[in-house]
């Protein structure tokens, strides 16, 4: 029996084992095998454009996520797509730019013209009719992440699903398994379907992340250093994991509307993942009970928010402190 176990390998189980063993806790983590919303996630670190909501506690635990990432990333040791350049936000049509200028405005970011967008990326469509530079964005290859967490980890990952927590022979139970959560635990996670492409081609096409709206659609188009783009999401209240007609042909219309030169690219993934719902898309980050602590609902930031929930968590399991904002007990 480890003192510890966290039930999930993805990269939020991952993060916090990691966390707890540079704290010198015995850990095993227990992992189910499903690739997790981790794969198929594009790995936007975008604390503003991601955050449709407005609640205080959550836009500062994003931004203090954000903050933690370059120094979480360079622990890592090795390279895991870190990347500065930023996010063009962008819009389409004139419908599209009146719905992104809410966002922009509270985000206090310039206008920028057709043109001077297309100086910083010379790829994009002279259709696109304004957009923003968040410079402050980030990004980051989730599967590498993983693979490095996996490796810091080798000795302490036990290959194994469980269907109760009766199941787990520890001190402390952290449950960290997606929208495997609701089923352990009963509390409240939905999965949210999200279809994924991924294209390859001649590397330097892009270097920016790309956010836009596209006649009324949500389209990320995300360039890696290596010729790899990732194109998503299609957001369904759906938990089967069929890539559809519709749903490919919607995201690679809207990437080729802002990037008519993607044609060209190899499409060499199409994937569905789910990402961990909650009723109010906030996660839950705490004790449930005297055993069980819960890390679960990241919803659409996981990545982002995966060095904070790790220190978070840490200091619920090893100092017996509370993460007041997120406690699972609110549901
Ligand atoms: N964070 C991107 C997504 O959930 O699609």
């Amino acid at each position: 029996m480890s003192d510890i176990t966290v039930v999930g390998g993805g990269i939020i189980g991952l993060s916090i084992a990691w966390r707890l063993v540079a704290r010198g806790a015995d850990v095993t983590v227990l992992d189910g095998g499903d690739e997790g919303a981790w794969h198929v996630a594009a790995g936007m670190l975008a604390p503003g454009g991601e955050s449709e909501h407005e609640d205080p506690a959550l836009i500062r635990l994003l931004d203090r996520s954000a903050d933690l990432w370059p120094a979480f990333a360079e622990e890592l040791g090795v390279d895991v797509g870190y990347d500065k350049t930023g996010t063009l936000s962008l819009a389409l049509t004139a419908d599209d730019l009146a719905g992104r200028a809410r966002l922009w405005t509270r985000q206090q970011l310039p206008l920028l013209r057709p043109s001077e967008l297309r100086s910083l990326e010379p790829a994009l469509s002279v259709r696109v009719r304004a957009g923003v530079l968040a410079s402050r964005e980030r990004q980051v290859d989730p599967r590498r992440v993983v693979n490095a967490l996996r490796e810091r980890l080798s000795d302490r990952i036990v290959p194994k699903r469980i269907e109760s927590l009766s199941d787990v022979d520890a001190r402390v139970v952290v449950v960290a398994a997606g929208c495997g959560t609701a089923a352990l635990t009963g509390l409240p996670v939905r999965p949210v379907k999200g279809q994924v492409l991924r294209l390859r081609g001649e590397p330097g096409l892009l270097r920016h992340v790309l956010d836009a709206a596209v006649d009324g659609n949500e389209v990320y188009i995300v360039p890696r250093a290596d010729g790899e783009v990732v194109v998503g999401a299609t957001q369904e209240e759906r938990t089967d994991r069929l890539v559809t007609a519709g749903g490919v042909h919607d995201l690679l219309r809207a990437a080729l509307e802002i990037v008519p030169g993607l044609a060209e690219f190899e499409l060499t993934e199409t994937t569905v993942g789910h990402r961990p719902g909650t009723p109010d898309n906030a996660p839950m980050l705490g004790r449930l009970d005297d055993r069980v602590v819960v890390a679960a609902g990241h919803f659409r930031n996981g990545i982002l928010l995966a060095p904070v929930t790790a220190d978070l968590i840490a200091g619920v399991v090893l100092d017996g402190q509370d993460v007041a904002d997120f406690s699972p007990r609110r549901f």
